[in-house]
This record gives structure tokens, C-alpha cells and sequence, in this order.
């Protein structure tokens, strides 16, 4: 099974390493990984003529997988509150698909009332941990939740482990998304609303 593996190695999006040494210089250490970025790019393909909302864009290496498997008429919006980041990402990723929002991601939350999402990829506390609620309404029936940093993470502060296993459990509860949790990269969580 030599193609059978999880290696990443090859089409890995042209401003990756940049963006990677930019935050690397600001001593950011909570990019995505490979993999998760591999998948955002896949699902995101499937998703035409999408809309497709980012919150925690960070320095944007997830949002440079996105961008690359989005077609041309699908629209991302990613959000941010950390200045430095922003300023990365938008220097990198110039793209008229993209708009990048320098903002509250809870006072984004809690005050939008535009179009809904087909996919959401929820990389900050504002949309995973706080204000879950409010995140999944913005998502259409048949749209995607997906979450990375579900398995331990070295960088997980005291008591996060809990939380985690308190969100998980939650999730399971819900009557109103089909979830899949997968135990690769640093864990993955994908759930589509019904
Ligand atoms: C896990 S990192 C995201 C990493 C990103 N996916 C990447 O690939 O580089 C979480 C991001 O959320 C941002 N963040 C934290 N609190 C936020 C808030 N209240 N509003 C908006 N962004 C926030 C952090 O500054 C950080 O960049």
C-alpha cells in the first residue's frame, strides 16, 4: 500500500512557507498542520459557488489551503483580532475571493446577520468553545463544521483537556448535525448540519 499514506508532500499552496516564516519571526506557534490544511482543501472543493467562513485566520496558512481548493465564484470571509496576523495574511494571500476581517470574532458573532455559510471552519475560541450556538446557525442544512485540535496538544493549558471532552460530548448530543470524529492529524471533527 505504497499510496496509501499521509504524506502531504506534494501541491502544498505556494504561499505556505512565507506565511509559515512570517509567524514563525512573531513566535506564533498555533498554525494548522498539513493534513487539516489538505482536508479543508478537499471539502472545501465541494462546495461550488460556496461560501465559506474562517474564524481564527491566524497568519492564514489554513486560509491558503482554502483558497486553493475554492473555485472562483465561491467567497471566503476570515476573521482575526490579532493585528500582526491579519496583516501577514492579507500581505500573502492577495486574492479578490478573500476578505479579510481584522475584528471581535465574538463581537463578529454575535452581531452578524448576513448570508449563511456552506462551510465553517472554526480555528478560535469564538465559534468552538464560546458561542457555539450562535456558530452553527449561521451554517446551512447540508453545510460543514469542521474543527482541528481535538486530540491533546502540547500547547493545551491547564484544564483544556476538560473543556474539550465537554465540547465533544456536546456535540454528541445534538439532534441537528451528522458528526464524524477522526483521530488523524491533531484530531479532526466533521459535522454537516441537517
Ligand atoms: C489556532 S489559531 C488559528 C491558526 C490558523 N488556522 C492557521 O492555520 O494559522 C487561532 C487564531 O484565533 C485568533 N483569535 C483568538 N481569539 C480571537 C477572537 N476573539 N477574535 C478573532 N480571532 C481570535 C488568534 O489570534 C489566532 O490567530
Amino acid at each position: 500500500m505504497r499510496f496509501m499514506n499521509d504524506t502531504v508532500l506534494t501541491e502544498i499552496p505556494v504561499h505556505y512557507n512565507r506565511i509559515k516564516d512570517d509567524t514563525e519571526r512573531l513566535s506564533f506557534q498555533m498554525n494548522s498542520d498539513l493534513l487539516t490544511g489538505s482536508l479543508l482543501k478537499t471539502l472545501v472543493a465541494s462546495k461550488k459557488s460556496g461560501r465559506i467562513l474562517e474564524l481564527g485566520t491566524g497568519g492564514g496558512l489554513a486560509t491558503s489551503w482554502i483558497l486553493d481548493g475554492m473555485d472562483q465564484q465561491t467567497r471566503l470571509l476570515t476573521i482575526e483580532n490579532n493585528a500582526a496576523l491579519w496583516e501577514i495574511a492579507k500581505g500573502q494571500l492577495s486574492d479578490s475571493r478573500v476578505e479579510f476581517l481584522l475584528v471581535d470574532g465574538y463581537k463578529w458573532l454575535k452581531e452578524y446577520q448576513g448570508e449563511k455559510f456552506d462551510l465553517i471552519f472554526a480555528d478560535a475560541m469564538p465559534g468552538k468553545y464560546d458561542l457555539f450556538e450562535e456558530t452553527i446557525q449561521l451554517l446551512k442544512a447540508g453545510g460543514m463544521y469542521v474543527i482541528d485540535d481535538m486530540l491533546p496538544q502540547p500547547n493545551w493549558p491547564a484544564g483544556h483537556a476538560e473543556k474539550a471532552e465537554a465540547f465533544i460530548q456536546m456535540l454528541e448530543t445534538r439532534n441537528d448535525i451528522i458528526l464524524t470524529k477522526l483521530k488523524w492529524s491533531t484530531g479532526i471533527i466533521i459535522a454537516v448540519k441537517k
